[in-house]
Formats: structure tokens, C-alpha cells, sequence
């Protein structure tokens, strides 16, 4: 089994240009001995081979895409945006939407690899919302990784994965199975998973929050700019986007305003203020 320097070249081009994810000096190492046991599992005898096989399959493409993904996850995994989830952003809402009937929230958990990520939020939602059942909630959370996602789908946890939770949350919302934990219908019904590809343009209606951390670290420079003016236009006016510790909204020119929350930062799109509707309006007459 041999992989050239420039076979291994066409195939990162390859998946850069597909999925978005960049594979530059850092994680050369990583690409490159990844594709070799993939090379190998698949008991092909070139790294052509393999370039052909992805060429002319997706479930081929797939497969060895599901080899380069880090799918590193867990519940609650930065405690401060939760905090600052229940604590700021949903009295907020709240408050905003009091009026409205029937009350719903939208929020997108982009590249939630196996579910732990939009099941937290579900969680902090039905922890802080009074009557959360009586609103319409809709979490959207996309991956890119088919298998992620049917992991996600099940919803089913193991004592280890499920560390992070204090007792109340283990029982108000795990059932528990065979030595595993398994997600409640109550929080799973305010998730809807699907496979969406970020590197693609899709259109996605509006969201009050938009998580997608540590997602925007494996793309090029141009993508997380594309990425941060998309979720900018699809958040709500006063919408709130979460990324993770080691992302920002710096390198684009998009006007969030940051908040800064403990060890995090938060981002909002303004609200419209009343002066700019006034406007609006005015001119629409
Ligand atoms: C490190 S995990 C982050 C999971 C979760 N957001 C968190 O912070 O714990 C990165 C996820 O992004 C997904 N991903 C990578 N490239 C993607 C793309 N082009 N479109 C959608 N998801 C992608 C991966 O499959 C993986 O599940």
C-alpha cells in the first residue's frame, strides 16, 4: 500500500472544497495517517485508488470524510454559555415574545455532532422556561456526519458521557436502560436532527440563537467569514450567536455586538431600535 505526497495533496483538496474543512500544516500529520489507515482498511493498493472511489461514490466520500471528522463533544460543555443561556438570553425572550401566542423560540445547533450539545440547551430550556411545555420550541441541529447523528437520534448515553449532569438533571430528564441513559421524550421532542453540510448555502429561515461551536476551527479563514455574515442574517434582531472558546467573529465585518460573560463571549445581533423601525415603516408609506 503506498499514498504519494501528491495523491494525499488531491484528496485534502478534495474534501476541502466539499465539506469546507481545511487540513494546513497543524493537522497535516493527522490528514495524512488518517487516509493511509483508510487506504488500508479498505485494502486498496493506491491512494489513487482511493481518489477514484470517493470521485465516484458518496457513500465511499462519506466514509472517509467520517474518518477526518474530531466529533470531541459533551453536555454542557462551556457552563458559562449555558449560564448565560439561562440567566440572560431566555428572560429575554421571554420577555420579548411575552405576548405572542402561541410563544416559540428557534434555535440552531450547527455541527452538534452526537447530541450532547443541542440536549444541553433543550435541557437549560426546560430548567428556565416556567411552562416551557406550553411553548413552541424547535431546536434544529445539523452535522455533517450521518453517524453522529443517528447517535444523536437515539439519544442513549453512558454513565461517563453523561458526567457533567448533577442528579436532578440525570433524573428529571434520563431514563435509565440497561446501565445506559436514555434521553427523555420530553427533551428529545424539541430536537429535530438532520444532515446539512455548513460549507453549503442552504436557506434556513430565522433563529433567536444560533450555536456552532468548535465547528468554524477546522475551516478556512474565507469560510468562517461566510459562515459569520450567514448566521448574522439569520438570526432574529436581538439574536444571540454562540461560538466556541477558541472562535470569533473578529475577522469579519459583520456589526455583532460582544458580550462578555465570565470566560466566554457571547455575540448579538442588534435589536432594530425603535427610531430605524419608525424609519422603516415611514418609508414603506
Ligand atoms: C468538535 S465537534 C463540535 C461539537 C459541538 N458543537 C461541541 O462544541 O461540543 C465538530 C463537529 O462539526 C462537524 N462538522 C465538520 N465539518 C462540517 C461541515 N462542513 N458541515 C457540518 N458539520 C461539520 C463534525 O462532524 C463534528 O460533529
Amino acid at each position: 500500500m503506498s499514498v504519494s505526497e501528491h495523491e494525499l495533496r488531491e484528496i485534502r483538496g478534495l474534501i476541502e472544497q466539499r465539506s469546507g474543512m481545511l487540513f494546513d500544516q497543524s493537522r497535516e500529520r493527522f490528514f495524512s495517517s488518517r487516509v493511509r489507515v483508510h487506504v488500508e482498511a479498505k485494502k486498496l493498493a493506491h491512494g489513487i485508488d482511493l481518489l477514484r472511489l470517493i470521485k465516484n461514490s458518496n457513500v465511499e466520500y462519506d466514509s472517509l470524510l467520517q474518518r477526518l471528522l474530531t466529533q470531541e463533544t459533551s453536555f454542557f460543555r462551556y457552563p458559562a454559555i449555558f449560564e448565560v443561556l439561562e440567566r440572560r438570553v431566555l428572560p429575554e425572550l421571554h420577555m420579548k415574545k411575552f405576548w405572542e401566542s402561541p410563544r416559540s423560540l428557534r434555535i440552531w445547533s450547527a455541527g452538534c455532532s452526537t447530541g450532547e450539545e443541542p440536549y444541553s440547551i433543550a435541557m437549560t430550556i426546560g430548567d428556565a422556561l416556567e411552562f416551557a411545555d406550553a411553548w413552541n420550541i424547535h431546536i434544529l441541529a445539523t452535522d455533517i456526519s450521518r453517524q453522529a447523528l443517528d447517535h444523536a437520534e437515539h439519544g442513549i448515553y453512558g454513565a461517563r458521557e453523561i458526567e457533567a449532569l448533577n442528579l436532578r438533571q440525570r433524573e428529571q430528564y434520563f431514563s435509565r436502560t440497561n446501565g445506559h441513559y436514555v434521553v427523555k421524550p420530553r427533551i428529545r421532542n424539541m430536537v429535530t436532527f438532520a444532515p446539512m453540510n455548513l460549507a453549503q448555502v442552504v436557506y434556513m429561515g430565522k433563529f433567536d440563537c444560533i450555536f456552532c461551536m468548535n465547528v468554524l476551527i477546522y475551516f478556512s479563514e474565507e469560510l468562517q467569514a461566510q459562515l459569520i455574515q450567514r448566521f448574522y442574517e439569520y438570526l432574529e434582531p436581538g439574536g444571540y450567536l454562540f461560538l466556541g472558546h477558541a472562535e470569533s467573529v473578529a475577522k469579519s465585518d459583520v456589526p455583532f455586538e460582544t458580550h462578555v460573560y465570565q470566560d466566554s463571549l457571547v455575540y448579538q445581533r442588534p435589536a432594530a431600535s425603535r427610531r430605524a423601525a419608525v424609519g422603516v415603516e415611514q418609508e414603506k408609506v
